[in-house]
């Protein structure tokens, strides 16, 4: 048997809770010619999975919908054996098919995975989705200069530490934006960013301005609210902003154009500067700039040069209770649930 985590049927709410989610037993599933079974490790949790669950993406009864990283049981798919690791979408699963015929919310083609390139649960952080967010958003982007202010908010989080850490090896200068005093720390102390805020602050705008003598040069957005107001007067002329997320409102209510709305509040100040603004898409870049960014950032994450932080929980049956403390910004490092041994540590 195995157990995955689908919507019930009661409708969505703005933010999840006890009633949004249900956890269904089944038979494990036999892989049919051209598929694979596999087991779950670890289940990545990110924030853009809300909006899957809101928009209706998954339909109920389907398994909520996560990248994973797993190990294969049983193969009948060319270029997988059994034991090999591989970057999948088993969801909120404890196992999942792969292969030909297998839809699911979401479901993304199949990647095996080298534990010798580092821990194979950067496969859905450091090394994957995330990392390559970080660098299409910051160095393809807003291309920062050596000397420049880059600023990164949710500093702390699982794109967030890669993108100060990728400014401060091009060389420019890095101020975060965090939420509690550690995680504030940990971005200075352990990843060598120049200065970190905290959003919680009553004073955000004169601590941001303080932290930014010289103004801001790249902003990397993965918040917005207050701390996009915070950002707004210290734009330089000519500065780039590369909008990647936009936490503070996944809990909007329906019909909120949460970034229209800051558009229309920065245009003024976006005109008289010169600032650019950019919206992120990583799958836009995932054919044309993943091996470049391996290329260039692995070998970076192997010298231990870039650190990453995880946050790794446990048990199938925490999901959405993790899922929920990550929506509420309790996470500390890219949010992870293990399910599953993993033989590689
Ligand atoms: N454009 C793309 O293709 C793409 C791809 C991947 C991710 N993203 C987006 O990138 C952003 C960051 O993702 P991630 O994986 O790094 O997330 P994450 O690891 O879950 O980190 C999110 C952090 O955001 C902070 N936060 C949460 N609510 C907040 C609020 N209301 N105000 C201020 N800070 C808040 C929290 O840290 P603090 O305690 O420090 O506040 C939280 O730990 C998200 O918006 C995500 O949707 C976009």
């Amino acid at each position: 048997m195995t157990r995955t985590w689908t919507l019930s049927d009661k409708p969505v709410g703005n933010w999840p809770d006890a009633e949004t989610f249900v956890l269904r037993d089944a038979p494990l599933p036999d892989p049919a010619p051209g598929q694979a079974l596999t087991r779950t490790i670890y289940i990545s949790l990110d924030p853009y999975q809300w909006g899957y669950k809101r928009r209706g993406t998954e339909p109920a009864g389907a398994p909520c919908h996560a990248r994973t990283i797993s190990q294969v049981l049983k193969s009948r798919m060319d270029g997988f054996a059994e034991g090999d690791f591989v970057f999948n979408t088993n969801g909120w699963a404890e196992h999942g098919l792969m292969g030909e015929g297998v839809w699911r919310p979401g479901y993304m083609v199949p990647r095996k995975l080298d534990p010798a390139r580092g821990r194979i649960s950067y496969g859905v952080g450091m090394l994957g989705m995330l990392g390559l967010t970080a660098y299409a958003g910051l160095v393809v982007m807003a291309e920062p200069k050596p000397g420049e202010t880059v600023v990164v908010s949710a500093a702390s989080g699982g794109v967030g530490q890669i993108v100060g850490q990728l400014a401060k090896a091009k060389g420019a200068r890095v101020v975060g934006i965090a939420g509690r005093d550690a995680k504030c720390r940990y971005v200075v102390d352990e990843l060598g960013f120049d200065a970190c805020v905290s959003h919680l602050s009553a004073n955000l705008g004169a601590d941001l301005k303080a932290a930014c003598p010289d103004g801001i040069d790249v902003y990397f957005e993965n918040v917005g609210g207050p701390v996009f107001d915070a950002v707004l007067p210290l734009f330089n002329k000519g500065a780039r902003m590369t909008i990647c997320g936009l936490i503070a409102h996944y809990g909007d209510a329906p019909g909120v154009d949460a970034r229209k709305a800051m558009m229309e509040r920065g245009g003024p100040i976006f005109a008289a500067r010169g600032v650019t603004v950019r919206d992120l898409f990583v799958g836009d870049y995932a054919a044309t700039h993943y091996d470049q960014f391996l290329a260039d950032v692995a070998p970076l994450v192997a010298s231990g040069a870039i650190k990453y932080r995880e946050d790794i929980r446990h048990g199938i049956e925490n999901v959405p209770a993790c899922f929920s403390e990550m929506l509420r910004g309790d996470n500390f490092g890219k949010m992870l649930v293990q399910v599953g041994e993993d033989p590689t540590r």
